[in-house]
């Protein structure tokens, strides 16, 4: 029987899809969602031997690297990052949304993360997104005052500089608050998601923001100027968080969210309530290496470390990077990965994740035994990390599709911040306040709170809790005879995708030994626990006819990653990559 959560879910796909054919008679009914094809525009490596960073966005590359130049900690260069973000790359990532960000402090050769995840409002109950009994459709809930969470990103980003700020706070917000005065050129990306994006232009302070008086989208160079956004980071710059998070900017989010015709039910004192967390990076060996992600509510770290540990009892290193024996190891160990990920991941202060059970090196060799070296398993089941786990999870499946920015910098310290930042869904809500737009990060719930056979799934709305994210900023580390010393930094958006795409150019870039700009290029393949996904209008194509002969059951799509990296050769010097399928850059020094 279909479970009602997936059919909703599988509708609303399909009319993605059509969203997305060409010469489509009438405009279709949710165009939002789907990642413009903006031109694959070959990237060269950046070299530099003291610091070094990469966004999604040049001007916030710029900015990132004015701050590392003037003296500034990794912090402090990605703060500065990600209030131009905001700016330039509103359909991403900003003040709105949330962040996981990896911190790797040179000196105590230490990892710790900073997880300004959403929150839910204590408000919310497990039924929030249903209807009828029924999960309600995904675009009615993501369009909603119910998918806006508590933004966590200020708070992270604030609680960050007290522990690793160089520079004081109000500086770092300068080159964002005069881009918004004087505006910047709308990038073809944005145009591109812009363009006959309806339910948009259906929010009338985003309408009036992103299109012109008479209906029509900003343009590609059209240069577009925020000064309500520069207030708001102009209040921000002086005083902190709590500018952001009581007064009147935090009543006016309440009332954008209240006053959607689909209401919601943040409140004054959820925003104020609002508290980062500093957690432990989960680590585990890889090869001569150590990798270092974010714990749960993330459940990317856990994947990719899973996925790492499983890889590692196959012969894939001796595989070419573009082959069929590559995309079957890796698919297979994604489907594991996922599977568990599925039925395991939510927030730990609600649920009782087991992440070291699923990380045991025993429990992942028997699981990596379920992998054979010429036949695809299908459908991986999740595995029973604890006896009895399973009997106690529900499935869930819930969809995370595009948006969202990763940035990585490495400042002359060597220090190194790994930060992936999200409104969840291009143009998140579409509530837009303050000059900036508020998340729908609540549709990374479950919408159904139980699964087909009526079993609770432990990332089911609840009060105060923080959805399940895949996002998987990543640190890598080598042991010297010295300690250990900084190896990678790296992150992407993707949804759900993110854990294949971390784990793919981990793979890449220290078992394959590409550098980190052919890592990220490679073509991407992997599977979620559903179809072996390929890149398509990739080398990887041509590999069809042997996956399907293995029993893969492939699919052909777009995989819009948006990687960014910085690797830390023998010689100390930086290598940078940037992702060819969307607008970062990498600079350095
Ligand atoms: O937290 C997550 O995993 C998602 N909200 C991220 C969304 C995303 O990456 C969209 N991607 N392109």
């Amino acid at each position: 029987m279909t479970h009602p959560a997936r059919a909703a879910r599988l509708l609303w796909l399909a009319g993605a899809m059509l969203a997305a054919a060409p010469a489509a008679a009438q405009e279709p009914e949710f165009d939002a969602n789907p990642e413009p094809q903006t031109a694959y525009r070959s990237k060269q490596a950046v070299m530099g031997r003291h610091f070094m960073a990469v966004t999604a966005h040049p001007l916030a590359t710029e900015a990132a690297y004015r701050v590392l130049d003037r003296g500034g900690s990794a912090v402090d260069a990605a703060i500065a990052a990600q209030m131009m973000l905001g700016l330039v790359e509103p359909q991403s990532s900003g003040l709105g949304g949330g962040a996981f960000m990896l911190y790797y402090d040179a000196a105590r050769g230490r990892v710790t993360v900073f997880d300004g995840r959403e929150t839910a409002p204590a408000a919310a109950t497990a039924d929030r997104f249903m209807q009828d009994a029924r999960p309600m459709p995904f675009a009615d809930a993501v369009d909603s005052g119910k998918s806006v969470g508590v933004p966590g990103v200020l708070r992270a980003l604030e609680l960050a500089h007290e522990r690793h700020g160089k520079l004081p706070w109000p500086s770092l917000f300068d080159d964002a608050i005069d881009r918004a005065r004087r505006g910047f050129p709308v990038s073809p990306r944005l145009a591109a998601l812009l363009r006959g994006n309806r339910r948009l232009a259906a929010q009338p302070a985003a309408r009036a923001y992103f299109f012109h008086a008479d209906g029509s989208p900003r343009r590609e160079g059209e240069v577009l100027r925020n000064p309500e956004l520069a207030r708001t980071l102009a209040q921000v710059a002086r005083g902190g968080g709590d500018a952001f998070y009581r007064g009147p900017l935090a009543q006016a989010m309440v009332q954008a969210v209240r006053s959607h015709p689909r209401p919601g039910d943040l409140s004054g004192a959820d925003l104020a309530g609002y508290a980062a967390r500093e957690r432990d990076a989960l680590c585990r060996p890889y090869r001569v290496y150590v990798a270092c992600g974010a714990p749960p509510p993330s459940s990317g770290g856990l994947a990719v470390l899973q996925m790492l540990a499983l890889l590692d009892h196959t012969p894939i290193g001796a595989a070419e990077p573009v082959s069929a024996a590559a995309v079957h190891y890796f698919s297979e160990a994604g489907r594991l990965a996922y599977a568990d990920r599925d039925r395991y991941v939510a927030d730990p202060a609600f649920v009782d994740v087991p992440v070291r059970a699923l990380l045991d090196p025993a429990y992942l060799a028997r699981r990596s035994a379920l992998i054979a070296a010429d036949r695809s398993m299908g459908k991986a089941a999740p595995g029973e990390p604890v006896p009895g786990a399973l009997a106690r999870r529900g499935v869930d499946d819930t969809p995370a599709l595009p948006s969202t920015t990763h940035v990585s910098i490495v400042d002359a310290d060597g220090n190194a911040v790994a930060m992936t930042s999200t409104i969840e869904q291009a143009f998140g809500s579409k509530l837009f306040v303050g000059g900036f737009l508020l998340n729908n990060e609540l549709t990374d719930f479950a919408l159904s709170p139980v699964d087909g056979r009526g079993v609770p799934v432990a990332n089911r709305v609840e009060g105060g809790k923080r959805p399940r994210s895949t996002m998987a900023p990543t640190i890598v580390l080598r042991a010297d005879a010295s300690g250990p010393r900084l190896r990678l930094v790296v992150g992407s958006p993707g949804g759900s995708a993110i854990a294949n795409y971390v784990a793919q150019t981990l793979v890449a870039n220290l078992a394959w030994g590409l550098d980190i700009q052919s890592a990220i290029d490679l073509p991407h393949y992997g599977s979620r626990n559903r179809a072996t996904e390929l890149e398509s209008g990739t080398s990887v194509e041509g590999l069809v006819p042997a996956l399907r002969a293995m029993g893969h059951p492939v699919a052909l799509q777009p995989f819009p990653s948006g990687l960014h990296g910085v690797e830390i050769l023998s010689n100390g010097l930086l290598r940078a990559g940037a992702d060819p399928r969307r607008e970062g850059t990498a600079l350095g020094r």
